[in-house]
């Protein structure tokens, strides 16, 4: 079996991000609000008869290759789920979104590789089959094999399809602080968290189709326990609020920033601002699910 597939590896935001307790693996608990936007990677993913082998090239040089990328641990599952001991797969990765940046960008392209296999393969792997390798490659990388806009849930693998995210320009703005995962988690077992999202009325206004009341409900927790970092985020967030923005909030464990403006145009002057100071600010669109499962 020879055979190359191109496959995008979309970014996506978290609408909202709420962390409802601790679950017996050690992992906490979640609800978010994820949707996917425009911005994305390009991997190139390469089968071919040999001694299984995996190869994971990219274009960044500080990112790890092979099996200690999250898109060869993607191969490595895929190929155990499928029974295919001795398939070569090689992918070589074209970086464009931010790394560790809060948007999902190595469980992209982890995701991406696994919808290629897929393919490539012929295995017919359900969505739900997909879902479960994908479970254990990363917490994100269920979500980021269907995208569009849903809620995930658990561990961030129990997801339900949501009525799209109505057409809107969405800014991205990255700061140049790094924040660890593992110990934004660990900061918040330590708090007692005053403040959630509003998830079920971000669920109803979607249903509604109301950008507006979507908007103004983009919130996530991690903005809580943040540090001297804190004080950064809400100043993009002003910026974009200042520019328009319907709402705005962190995604993920950050640090990028997100805002939701009623257009493209409104979207793309509000990156005008920022770009000066920021190196990394994108205007995007939201992509359904139907564009990338
Ligand atoms: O699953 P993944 O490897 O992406 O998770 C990275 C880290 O984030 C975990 O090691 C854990 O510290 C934290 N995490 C968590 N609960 C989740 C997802 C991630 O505690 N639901």
């Amino acid at each position: 079996m020879t055979g190359t597939i191109l496959e995008s590896a979309w970014g996506k935001i978290n609408l909202s991000l709420d962390v409802t307790g601790k679950l017996k693996n050690g992992y906490h608990a979640l609800r978010s609000v994820m949707q996917s936007v425009s911005l994305c990677d390009e991997a190139e993913v390469t089968v071919s008869d040999g001694t299984g082998r995996t190869e994971v090239r990219t274009d960044w040089k500080y990112l790890p290759e092979g099996v200690d990328n999250l898109a060869g641990k993607a191969a490595v599952a895929f190929r155990e789920e499928a029974g295919l001991p001795e398939m070569d797969v090689r992918v070589v990765l074209k970086k464009r979104i931010p790394v560790c940046a809060g948007m999902g960008g190595g469980s992209s392209d982890a995701a991406a590789v696994l919808r290629a296999l897929n393919r490539l393969c012929g295995t017919g792997f359900s969505a739900e089959e997909m879902c479960r390798i994908a479970a254990r490659v990363g917490s994100d990388v269920p979500y980021c094999v269907s995208g569009g806009t849903a809620l995930a849930e658990g561990r961030g693998e129990i997801l339900t399809l949501l009525a799209p995210l109505p057409d809107c320009g969405i800014v991205l703005c990255k700061p140049r602080f790094g924040v660890s995962t593992p110990e934004l988690f660990q900061r918040l077992d330590g708090k007692r968290v005053l403040c959630r999202p509003d998830t079920d009325g971000l669920l109803s206004a979607l249903e509604t189709g109301s950008l507006m009341e979507t908007a103004v409900r983009a919130f996530n927790v991690f903005e809580d326990v943040l540090g001297s970092e804190k004080q950064e985020i809400l100043s993009i967030k002003s910026i974009l609020y200042d520019a328009g923005a319907m709402g705005a909030a962190m995604t993920g464990t950050g640090p990028t920033v997100f805002g939701l403006f009623r257009d493209t145009a409104a979207a793309e002057a509000a990156a005008r601002i920022l770009r000066p100071k920021y190196r990394d600010v994108f205007s995007v669109v939201p992509v359904p699910s139907e564009r990338i499962l």
